[in-house]
């Protein structure tokens, strides 16, 4: 049962519960007009202390697709936070209005303490560099589409591991499978953080770490590329040296399996180059659409309303 459970942490959903998530994004996609009503009258807040693009408009599209609305800001010195309010007064006044909270804010640990205060269930659209549970939903969603299963799959995920807020739910989540192996590549610098590390290490899960993509690509059957995240960094002058450190082009694409799949959260800023975008085993945009169909199966669940479009 997911009926008024929030999700700060993809560690929050049992695989079973994921599944049942998946399984009813794909029976949504198959026939999206018999869930066109179902959140009638229910009202999603959507609280974005941070940019963006993906997450937000998703959210907002998969409510509307499903008959509900929306509220909400993207600019937080619109809302009273601007008057210093705490989030915990926040979350106790939002949900005396709606039924959801999606909320996005840099600092980690922030969607979590709005859970603790909400009277509706909350869902964490990313906080700071730790998780970002819905992103891995639509990896997941990808992953099935294109590959039917989990198992057995070698995931290189490259770019900024250390940052990557993505990067952690997917590499948390998918280590909850059997025979996936991984393959880090970044720059020392933007090496994947220790407590993923050994949460690994203590699961059994095979991974190597490297520098060098072209090594990696004939080894994977996915690979995830990420940004180098300006707004995470301290330093210009340390972003200006790494960010341009990977950029995926048409000649390393050409030592790739046929049926290798490229992920990408998005948003992409140089790391893919433009040339990739159409090559058929280039799946982001398409990860992108799936995106909304996961968030439409979500929202159901946590309502308690998807059995009426069973
Ligand atoms: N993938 C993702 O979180 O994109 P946005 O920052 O645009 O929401």
């Amino acid at each position: 049962m997911l009926k008024n459970k929030s999700l700060i942490s993809p560690a929050d959903f049992s695989i079973e519960q994921i599944e049942e998530v998946l399984e009813l994004a794909e029976q949504i996609i198959l026939n999206p007009g018999s869930y066109s009503d179902l959140c009638k009258g229910k009202l999603l807040a959507s609280l974005f202390y941070e940019p963006s693009t993906r997450t937000k408009f998703s959210f907002d599209a998969a409510m509307e697709r499903l008959g509900g609305s929306t509220v909400g800001f993207d600019d937080p010195m619109t809302s009273s936070m601007a008057k210093g309010e705490t989030i915990a007064d926040s979350a106790r006044t939002v949900s005396q209005y709606a039924d959801l909270i999606v909320v996005r804010h840099p600092k980690e640990g922030t969607a979590r303490l709005m859970s603790q205060y909400a009277a509706c269930p909350v869902i964490n659209a990313g906080d700071g560099g730790h998780h970002h549970p819905t992103q891995t939903l639509t990896d997941l969603l990808t992953i099935r589409h294109y590959k039917g299963s989990f198992n057995g799959l070698t995931v290189g995920v490259c770019g900024d591991l250390m940052f990557g807020r993505t990067i952690h739910s997917l590499v948390t989540c998918l280590s909850r499978y059997a025979g996936v192996r991984f393959l880090f590549i970044s720059p020392a610098e933007l090496k994947m953080p220790a407590y993923v590390k050994q949460e690994l290490d203590k699961k059994g899960i095979p991974y190597l770490e490297t520098d060098d993509l072209e090594l990696a690509m004939p080894k994977l059957s996915i690979l995830y590329m990420s940004r180098v995240q300006r707004e995470r960094f301290i330093s210009e002058e340390e972003y200006l040296r790494l960010k341009d450190f990977f950029i995926l082009t048409k000649l390393k694409m050409a030592l790739a399996k046929s049926d290798m799949i490229v992920m990408h959260p998005l948003p992409r800023v140089n790391e893919i180059a433009v040339e990739v975008d159409d090559d058929p085993r280039a799946v982001y945009f398409e990860q992108v659409r799936l995106g909304m169909f996961v968030r439409m199966a979500l929202i159901l669940k946590l309502l308690g309303l998807d059995k009426f479009g069973a």
